[in-house]
C-alpha cells in the first residue's frame, strides 16, 4: 500500500517514521508540497493520500487524485472543511480522518498561558538573562480559590475542567450542551454570569455563526476587571480590534492566545526576515499583558503519536473498504 504524505515537515516525518515498522504493508514517501489541483498529479499509482489542515481538497484536487487511481484521502487532523466530500463520495474516494488526539495536551497549553500570563514568566525570562533581578512588572494573582470558566466543555474544555480543579480553583462553565462526566464538580451557568463572575476564562468551543466574535467589546465591558483571557481554540471567536479596546480599558490582568483571527499565512512560516503590513498581531504583543503562541496545542510527542497510529490504521481501514467513526 502506497501513501503520498503531502506538506510533510520533519516533525511529521519523525512520528509517522517511528510506528511504521508497526504497519509493514504501508510504504510512505514524504513530499513538501501542499495537496492542491497542482500537485495531485504527484500521486500517481499511489493508493492513498495524507493531507492537512491548510491543503486544498477541491473537487478540482479529487478528480485529478482519482484520474490518478487513488482510493483515499487521510486527513491527519480533526478538520475536514476544506475537503470537497460530496465529491469524493461520487468519484468512491473514501476520506477519513482524526476527530481527536491527546485534548490534553491542548489544556495543558492553554492552562501554561494562564501562567505564563499571570506571573509575566516571558518578561521574567528576559529580564533574568539581562541580569536584571528587580521585581517590577512581574507581580501575580493566586489561581488557587478563584473562579475559572470554561466556555465549552467537550474533550478538551473538560480537560481544562480538571486541570483547574487540580489548581483548587471553582470550575463553572457555558456549553450549549451539559458534559456529564463533569458534574461532580463544574456548574454550569449562563455566558454572561461566567463573563460576570470568573477571574480566569478560557474558550473551548468550535468557530461557528453562532460563536463567531463572542468575545466583543460588549462581553469584555462584563468581565470582572483583572480578568486573564486564554484563546487555544480558533481565533474568531475573538473580535481582535474591540479586544485591543478592551486592553487599552485595562480590564485584563492577562491575555494568552494560540490562535489569533490574522494567523492564516503565518502558521508555521518563519517571516521573521519580513516587514509586517497592517499588523494586529504586532499591536497586540506591544502590550505588556499579551502572550502568543502560534497554534501549537496540539503539539506535544503523544498527540503527533496518536495522529500518525489513527491515520495509518485509517488508512488500511480505508483500503479494505472498512467504514469506521473516522470516516467523514
Ligand atoms: P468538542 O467538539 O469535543 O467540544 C466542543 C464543545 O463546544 C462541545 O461541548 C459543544 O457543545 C460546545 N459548543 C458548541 N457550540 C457552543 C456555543 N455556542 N457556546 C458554547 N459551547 C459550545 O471539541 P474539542 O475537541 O474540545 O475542541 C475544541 C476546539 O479546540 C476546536 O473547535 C478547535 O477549534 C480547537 N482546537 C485547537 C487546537 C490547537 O492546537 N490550539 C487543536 C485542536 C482543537
Amino acid at each position: 500500500m502506497k501513501l503520498l504524505f503531502y506538506a510533510a515537515k520533519t516533525y511529521d516525518i519523525k512520528s509517522f517514521d517511528s510506528i511504521l515498522s508497526n504497519f509493514p504493508d504501508i510504504e510512505i514517501d514524504y513530499i513538501e508540497h501542499e495537496l492542491e489541483p497542482r500537485t495531485a498529479i504527484l500521486a500517481k499509482d499511489y493508493d492513498a493520500v495524507c493531507a492537512f489542515v491548510s491543503a486544498d481538497v477541491s473537487a478540482q484536487t479529487l478528480e485529478i487524485l482519482s484520474g490518478c487511481g487513488v482510493k483515499a484521502v487521510l486527513m491527519r487532523c480533526a478538520g475536514y472543511n476544506n475537503v470537497d466530500v460530496d465529491k469524493a463520495k461520487e468519484l468512491g474516494i473514501a476520506v477519513k480522518r482524526v476527530p481527536a488526539y491527546s485534548p490534553e495536551s491542548v489544556a495543558e497549553l492553554a492552562m501554561a498561558l494562564a501562567m505564563a500570563v499571570n506571573r509575566r514568566l516571558y518578561k521574567a525570562y528576559n529580564k533574568v538573562r539581562e541580569n536584571d533581578y528587580t521585581l517590577k512588572g512581574l507581580r501575580g494573582v493566586l489561581f488557587y480559590g478563584k473562579t475559572a470558566g470554561i466556555v465549552g466543555t467537550g474533550k478538551i474544555g473538560a480537560a481544562m475542567c480538571r486541570i483547574c480543579r487540580g489548581f483548587g480553583m471553582k470550575v463553572i462553565a457555558y456549553d450549549v450542551y451539559q458534559n456529564p462526566d463533569l458534574k461532580d464538580f463544574v456548574e454550569y451557568v449562563s455566558l454572561d454570569e461566567l463573563l460576570k463572575t470568573s477571574d480566569l476564562i478560557s474558550l473551548h468551543c468550535p468557530l461557528l455563526d453562532s460563536t463567531y466574535h463572542m468575545i466583543n467589546i460588549e462581553s469584555i465591558k462584563k468581565m470582572k476587571d483583572g480578568v486573564i483571557l486564554v484563546n487555544t481554540s480558533r481565533g474568531a471567536l475573538i473580535d481582535t480590534d474591540e479586544l485591543i479596546e478592551g486592553i487599552r480599558l485595562n480590564k485584563f490582568l492577562g491575555i494568552g492566545l494560540d490562535v489569533y483571527e490574522e494567523e492564516t499565512g503565518n502558521v508555521y512560516e518563519d517571516r521573521s526576515d519580513e516587514i509586517m503590513q497592517h499588523s494586529v498581531t504586532a499591536r497586540l504583543l506591544s502590550f505588556p499583558n499579551v502572550m502568543m503562541t502560534s497554534h501549537q496545542g496540539f503539539y506535544t510527542l503523544e498527540a503527533l503519536e496518536a495522529i500518525a497510529d489513527t491515520t495509518l490504521n485509517n488508512m488500511i481501514d480505508a483500503l479494505k473498504g472498512i467504514q469506521t467513526g473516522n470516516d467523514v
